[in-house]
């Protein structure tokens, strides 16, 4: 039984880890833990699955893209940290449960879930292909959903952890961001519920909102026709370098959070949509009119 030091918050005896040794374990704070990260073959899910393994994880990484994905297993590989990858569309439950297959199978359990496969989007709700809408929506309620239903049994052994990854802009709505906003507001209501429903197993969930993050240069999101298109813009000063996010993520797995909004926007956000709602909206409609950029 792992010790309950692992966790920096104290959590209840049944929500504790147990790990099962791996031959070559490492040392660190996640070291005989093993951990899954959707979409890590690039950006903040790479980043988050790099600080896992320099932490003593051994982990699944997955995307959709087989070269992108072998590219960034290698560069984990020739590390020296403990990986395996797994082509997978997440949005399909029979790759799903592969890519579950693919964990147990090579490192015998799974303690750590992070769903963090996404597709965002730059459309306006009015102007968009309805599949278009479908395809945001998916991958980011399906993406999550699915892993979890195929890893729940492995994770309801290990009382493991579940950390769903959301963003800042589920947390009021943007506007272009119809599908995107709804999926990720969706996810975090899930993880509510299944803190409630599942409570008996142990098992931590929770959910991270992202703020405005530094992306890889060669990130796409779909336009209204479900062409991918550069982000729209952000200022750079606004931005946390993806390992500063990543960094965050892993404090919040350690000590089990329900929740943790990201960055001093996030929070003021929090903030405002909470106690100020139409104060909330009036900044965003007045933004919209002087920093069309931020949307289009
Ligand atoms: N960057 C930000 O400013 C920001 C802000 C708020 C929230 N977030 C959230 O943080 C997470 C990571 O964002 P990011 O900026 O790193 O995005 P990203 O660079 O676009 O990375 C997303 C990853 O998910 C993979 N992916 C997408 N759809 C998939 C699917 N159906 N099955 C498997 N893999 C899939 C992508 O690879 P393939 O497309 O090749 O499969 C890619 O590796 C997302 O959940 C995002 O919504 C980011």
């Amino acid at each position: 039984m792992r010790d309950a030091a692992f966790f920096e918050a104290p959590v209840p005896a049944t929500a504790r880890v147990v790990a099962r040794p791996r031959a070559n374990a490492q040392t660190g704070y996640f070291a005989g833990l093993v951990a899954l990260v959707t979409g890590s073959e690039s950006g903040i899910g790479r980043e988050t699955a790099r600080c896992l393994c320099q932490q003593g994880a051994a982990v699944v990484l997955n995307g959709r893209n087989a070269e992108q994905l072998s590219q960034t297993r290698q560069e984990f590989e020739a590390a020296g940290y403990a990986v395996v990858s797994c082509v997978a569309d997440v949005t399909d439950y029979a790759a799903c449960e592969a890519l579950i297959a693919t964990a147990i199978q090579a490192f015998g359990q799974l303690d750590i879930l992070i769903t963090n496969a996404s597709i965002s989007q730059r459309a306006y709700f009015a102007d968009m292909a309805p599949d278009v809408f479908r395809q945001v929506l998916d991958s980011n309620v399906y993406g999550t959903v699915y892993p979890l239903k195929a890893a729940l049994p492995y994770l309801t052994r290990t009382r493991g952890s579940v950390t769903f990854i959301s963003s800042i802009s589920a947390l009021n709505g943007m506007p272009s961001g119809s599908a995107y906003c709804a999926g990720k507001a969706a996810v975090a209501n899930l993880a509510h519920t299944l803190r409630l429903e599942l409570a008996h197993t142990g098992i931590h969930f929770g959910v991270v909102h992202i703020g405005f993050t530094q992306n890889d240069p060669n990130k796409r999101v779909l336009d209204a026709a479900g062409l991918p298109v550069p982000i729209a813009h952000r200022p750079p000063r606004w931005q946390k370098s993806q390992t500063e996010v990543a960094r965050i993520i892993l404090r919040h797995i350690r000590r089990r959070r329900q929740r943790t909004v990201i960055s001093a926007l996030g929070q003021l956000i929090v903030l405002v949509h909470t106690y100020f709602p139409r104060l909330g909206d009036w900044i965003v409609l007045t933004t919209i009119r002087r920093l069309r950029h931020f949307y289009e």
